[in-house]
Formats: C-alpha cells, sequence, structure tokens
C-alpha cells in the first residue's frame, strides 16, 4: 500500500495566542540540560472534530484536561514525530527538515487511521511558537531543540472502533546529548519489535511502549540498548529502539534497507546516507546478517557502528554483545567517519556550512 498522500490543506485559521504570563526560561541552566524533561514556555494544540480541524492556540505548557474514556488510551490510536532546531552563531532559528517529519507523521496517521494533518496548520503552529520560545533554543554545542509533535485519539468510547476525534499538540524541550557517552548494544534474539506487516515503519506510540521491557532486561545486563533483529528468524539486524542503525564494514556504510516495512525510515538516517555519499563513501542499504556483523567484529572488518536518530543524532556504539559474548569496537576519533558525518550535518545544521540540500527551514 502506497500512504503518500498529502494532506489536505485547511482553510488557514489564525492561530489564538495565550501567552505564558512569565517566562521560565532564566531558570534553565543551559550547560546542563537533562534529555526531555524541561518544557518550554508554550505549546500548540489544535482538535479535530466533526471532520475538520478546529482553532489552533498557541497557550502556556502545562496540563491538559480529558476523559478516561479516550481511545489513545485504550487502543493505543497515539502517533508522534522527533524533530529538532538550532540556533547558529548568527543567532537564527533553524528547523531541521521539517516537512519530512510531516510527512512521516501523516504517513503514521494513515496507518494508524487518525485524521491528516496539514502541513500548513503544522507549520503555522510550529514556527509561530518558536518565534515566541527562541529564548529556549541552546546555542551551546550539542545542544538543541527537540520538538516533539504528537497526535493522540481523543473520542471518548470504550467500543474498539476508528476514532474520529484527534488532538495534535507540539511541545519543544532544549536538550543536551541523548546518549552522553558511546552506546553499548546487545542483539536481541528472542523478543521482536516489528514484524512484516506491522506497525514497525511508522511511529506508532505502542512500538515503544512494547520495546520497554526487553530493553528493560537488556539494561539490567549492562547494556544501553537493544539491536532488534527480525521477527522471523531472528537472522538479520534492524535497528536499534531510539534509533536506526549504520555499520562501517571494510570501505562502505551498511544499513537494513527499509523495504519490509519493519523499519522507521529515519531523515538522519537519509541525511547521513546522503552526506556519506558526497564523501564518495559507497553506501549499501541491504539485509543484513547478523552473522555478518558477528564475524566483521571477529576478523576487524567492522570498523565502527552508529545509530542514526534525531534524539539520538549519531551515537556511535562501542559494544556489540551477541549470545552472551561482547565485542568490542575500536574507539572512535575526529578521522572517524562517524565523526566526520557528525560535523557535517552539525555546520549544516547551525548554518556553518551551505545547506545544499535545503534541509533547514529558517524560523522567522
Ligand atoms: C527521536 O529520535 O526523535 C525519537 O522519537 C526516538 C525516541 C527518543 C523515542
Amino acid at each position: 500500500m502506497e500512504m503518500t498522500e498529502r494532506a489536505p490543506e485547511l482553510r488557514r485559521m489564525e492561530i489564538e495566542v495565550i501567552k505564558a504570563a512569565f517566562s521560565r526560561v532564566d531558570d534553565v541552566d543551559f550547560d546542563n540540560i537533562p534529555f526531555g524533561k524541561i518544557f518550554s514556555d508554550h505549546m500548540f494544540v489544535v482538535d479535530f472534530l466533526e471532520n475538520e480541524w478546529m482553532q489552533p492556540t498557541i497557550m502556556p505548557y502545562g496540563n491538559l484536561e480529558m476523559s478516561p474514556a479516550i481511545s489513545a488510551l485504550h487502543y493505543g490510536q497515539a502517533i508522534f514525530e522527533g524533530m529538532k532546531a538550532y540556533k547558529g552563531a548568527d543567532g537564527r532559528v533553524r528547523i531541521f527538515r521539517p516537512f519530512d517529519n510531516i510527512k512521516r507523521m501523516n504517513k503514521s496517521a494513515e496507518r494508524m487511521c487518525m485524521a491528516q494533518i496539514p502541513e500548513s496548520l503544522f507549520m503555522d503552529g510550529l514556527t509561530q511558537m518558536l518565534s515566541m520560545d527562541s529564548e529556549w533554543v541552546p546555542s551551546q554545542q550539542g545542544c538543541s531543540l527537540y520538538i516533539r509533535p504528537v497526535m493522540f485519539a481523543t473520542t471518548a468510547e470504550i467500543k474498539v472502533k476508528t476514532a474520529d476525534q484527534f488532538k495534535f499538540v507540539i511541545l519543544t524541550c532544549p536538550v543536551g546529548p541523548y546518549y552522553p557517552h558511546p552506546v553499548k548494544v546487545v542483539i536481541e534474539e528472542h523478543y521482536s519489535r516489528a514484524a512484516e506487516g506491522g506497525v514497525g515503519s511508522v511511529k506508532a506510540a505502542g512500538n515503544y511502549g512494547a520495546a520497554l521491557y526487553p530493553a528493560k532486561l537488556a539494561q539490567e545486563k549492562g547494556f544501553d540498548q537493544l539491536l532488534w533483529t527480525d521477527a522471523k528468524d531472528h537472522k538479520y539486524i534492524e535497528e536499534s529502539g531510539t534509533m536506526n542503525v549504520i555499520f562501517v564494514l571494510g570501505n562502505k556504510l551498511v544499513t537494513p534497507s527499509l523495504e519490509k516495512n519493519t523499519i522507521l525510515s529515519g531523515i538522519t538516517r537519509d541525511s547521513v546516507l546522503t552526506l556519506a555519499k558526497e564523501l564518495d563513501i559507497e553506501v549499501e542499504e541491504r539485509k543484513i546478517l547478523v552473522e555478518e556483523i558477528i564475524d566483521g567484529c571477529k576478523t576487524g572488518e567492522l570498523k565502527e557502528a552508529f545509530g542514526a536518530g534525531t534524539a539520538a543524532t549519531i551515537a556511535p556504539i562501542d559494544l556489540i554483545s551477541y549470545e552472551g559474548i561482547d565485542f568490542y569496537l575500536p574507539s572512535v576519533d575526529a578521522n572517524s567517519i562517524s565523526s566526520v558525518l557528525l560535523k557535517m550535518l552539525t555546520d549544516i545544521r547551525v548554518g556553518k556550512s551551505a545547506d545544499t540540500y535545503d534541509w533547514m527551514h529558517l524560523v522567522g
């Protein structure tokens, strides 16, 4: 099934703005920002009722009131996105590839039988809110403003059916690194994240909830994350819990292909592959046998492994564990491919390098 339809544009409605009485930004220690715990002054909220989007509002960040019968809570009709905005040396705020996230959110919405979000509604709400909260966008190295759009079904009815009421909210939080140190992963041999025909390629909230238990078991053994494998045979590498995974095998960049629709089509993944081609590195998107990675660890053919995701950005992996054996990867330095790619990406994001691919959307 092809799910690339654009959401119908709605008549543009003026956004109602309820400003926070005072800003909390001066209370934030921007040199020590925990990931995802501090929220900016405002949030964007809009409801979908009676087949159309209602009055959009920017309001102070805070609790929302809703019925305990909403179907998001009972049947998991909830989807989200992860995006980032950066502040460059010129003080201007830039959002990274927002239109790709909107497309992916609408693909998730279609798969989960939820309302399509018009691009103009999403972008108008986000950019107006970021203009108001621009002080919240960090300029410290390695920091950014994480943007979390979320949509959930608000139809208050216990029957299992497609909801017809939804709430779309955009929250933002200043963040530092998601993984402050290299990541230790264990190859999952029993549990599964996604099966063919399931929802692994979309950002359904339930994908993350269902992964918590196996991730917890791995964390109890000292690993940071899992390296998921295919649900059928556990023979092929898929993705890590919070990011896509990319390997440097010999001179090539190798990453699992998207064709089975079991892994997320990462925007950071796509950016990394694009930049690697610019460096004349051969890129392969294909099935990757677990065996191939383990052999690569043993022979030294596996030079690097790293995660790629919005929250994680480019996160080097320093240990891969399989069948109870730990394989350590060479340590990363400034010349490692992951470091070079991260620098290229960061320079584009903060306006130090030319935005050749038109990835950055300037706010204001
Ligand atoms: C992201 O990378 O933005 C994600 O959504 C992954 C995770 C933090 C849930």
